[in-house]
């Protein structure tokens, strides 16, 4: 007999491709489902989507039309719609897609075998999206790493409650996972020789682990111990958030050689007026001087952000404030999106006259200096020796190895299959638009 199929797809966030990995492995053990790119030979589809802004959900209800195609001619295919627009939507999916079998919500995510079992049994689709607490990592198998690069959830959910946003409602309150449970998996992912961790969660500064004694760590404590792993090299983390970036968190860079000079930290706006109606809690000035500081503890270090153009009520002179504190920051990337209006957040209540052509042409010009601070960047990176993981064979070009720089660049350069997966000292020797070239030094 032929194993199951699952057909899995991810939409949003890092989060959500963590959890998507988890799912694949949760179902792999207790199913033995095996993953398919091809939706026609699936006995299992996810769908894991993201509600962010409208477009990433309408995105699913196109989707669920296609699936609703295949599965005509595969009557046994069960359909699962999980993260943040299930959680959101709820019971309301199976109205605009009865074809659906269950609805799992990012803390649910580990019933799924149970749901899918009571499909079956009972006939009815199935929905829970509760949040229950934590008891999704107690009940999801150890992870595999596939590669020298991986990610581990810390904490989960966000309890900032930004006026445009909907992760709080989507997720759930801020949880952080116990510290032990954090640091076994990362030693366990450098065990299968996983050399780059990326820590994970909406607000991973806001992280406040219980310790085996019963108190709490927070982030900086968390990042010295993972930091004393063996056979971890490199630390990431994503995302932080303005308002708890503390000094601690500051000095870790001068004394965690293994933090990676790179940080991405959200601003959203250079206005306090749109600042406070945002509710982000700091101001330009502050966001400023923790980046001011930490390139004092860590000089060279690469600052990447996101950005919202078009917010309610944003007039020219809020959206050139945005552009100054781009020239003060000099940012290195950005996600930027034009604001879009979630449904059930306050920011949705707010009168918007500003034409969506206006938002478009800001953040137009935005998106076009943040790409020439960021070209600007690559080209100081010239006849520079950068330590990179080496992730596998490039792209294109035989004997080519592809690998990424601590500010998250990728480079290209000719070297031996042998390297993949270990760190190495590559000098610059080419910019292009997307992507450095390099030879092995
Ligand atoms: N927790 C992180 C970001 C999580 S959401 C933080 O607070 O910084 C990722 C990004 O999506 C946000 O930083 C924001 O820039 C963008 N975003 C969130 N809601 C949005 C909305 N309603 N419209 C447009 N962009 C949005
Ligand atoms: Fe959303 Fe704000 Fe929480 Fe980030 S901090 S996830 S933007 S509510
Ligand atoms: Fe999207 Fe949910 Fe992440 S809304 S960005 S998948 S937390």
């Amino acid at each position: 007999m032929t194993a199951k199929k699952l057909y899995l797809r991810s939409f949003g966030c890092q989060m959500n491709d963590y959890d998507s990995g988890r799912i694949a492995d949760l179902l792999e053990e207790r199913m033995g489902l095996e993953k398919t790119e091809s939706l026609d030979e699936a006995d299992v589809v996810i769908l894991n989507t993201c509600s962010i802004r409208e477009k990433a959900q309408e995105k699913v209800f196109s989707d669920l039309g296609r699936i609703r195609e295949a599965k005509k001619c595969h009557p046994g295919m069960m359909i699962a719609v999980g993260g943040c627009v299930a959680s959101q939507e709820g019971k309301k999916i199976l109205d605009r897609a009865p074809w659906v079998d269950v609805v799992f919500g990012p803390q649910t995510l580990h019933r799924i075998p149970e749901l899918l079992a009571e499909r079956e049994k009972t006939g009815r689709a199935q929905v829970d999206v509760s949040f229950p607490e934590i008891e999704k990592f107690d009940s999801l198998p150890a992870p595999h790493a596939s590669g020298a690069a991986a990610f581990v959830s810390i904490m989960e959910g966000c309890s900032k409650y930004c006026t445009y946003c909907v992760v709080p409602y989507t997720r759930g309150e801020e949880i952080s996972r116990p510290l032990v449970d954090v640091l076994v998996e990362v030693a366990q992912l450098a065990d299968q020789g996983v050399k780059e961790v990326t820590l994970l969660g909406q607000n991973v500064n806001a992280y406040r682990g219980r310790t085996p004694a019963g108190d709490e760590a927070d982030f900086a404590l968390l990042l010295e111990y993972v930091s004393e792993i063996e056979g971890i090299e490199r630390i990431r983390y994503t995302t932080s958030h303005p308002r708890e970036f503390t000094q601690r968190l500051i000095d870790a860079y001068r004394k965690l050689p293994k933090l990676v000079s790179h940080v991405h930290l959200p601003v959203q706006s250079g206005s306090d007026r749109i600042l406070a109606a945002m509710k982000r809690g700091y101001t330009a000035l502050e966001y400023k001087s923790i980046i001011r500081r930490l390139k004092a503890a860590r000089p060279g270090i690469a600052v990447a952000t996101d950005i919202i153009v078009g917010f309610p009520g944003e007039t020219e002179d809020d959206f050139e404030r945005t552009m100054t504190l781009i020239e003060d920051v000099g940012f290195d990337a950005s996600f930027s999106f034009v604001y879009s209006p979630r449904p059930g957040t306050p920011a949705a209540r707010l009168p918007d006259d500003t034409p969506y052509s206006v938002k478009l042409a800001r953040l137009q010009r935005l998106q076009k200096r943040i790409d020439e601070n960021a070209a600007e960047i690559s080209r100081g990176m010239l006849g520079k020796i950068e330590r990179v993981l080496v992730l596998g064979p490039a792209k294109r070009g035989e004997g080519e190895l592809m690998a990424r720089t601590d500010n998250n660049r990728i480079v290209n350069f000719p070297g031996p299959a042998s390297i993949i997966n270990q760190m190495a000292n590559v000098r610059i020797t080419e910019v292009f638009p997307h992507t450095l070239g390099g030879e092995l030094v």
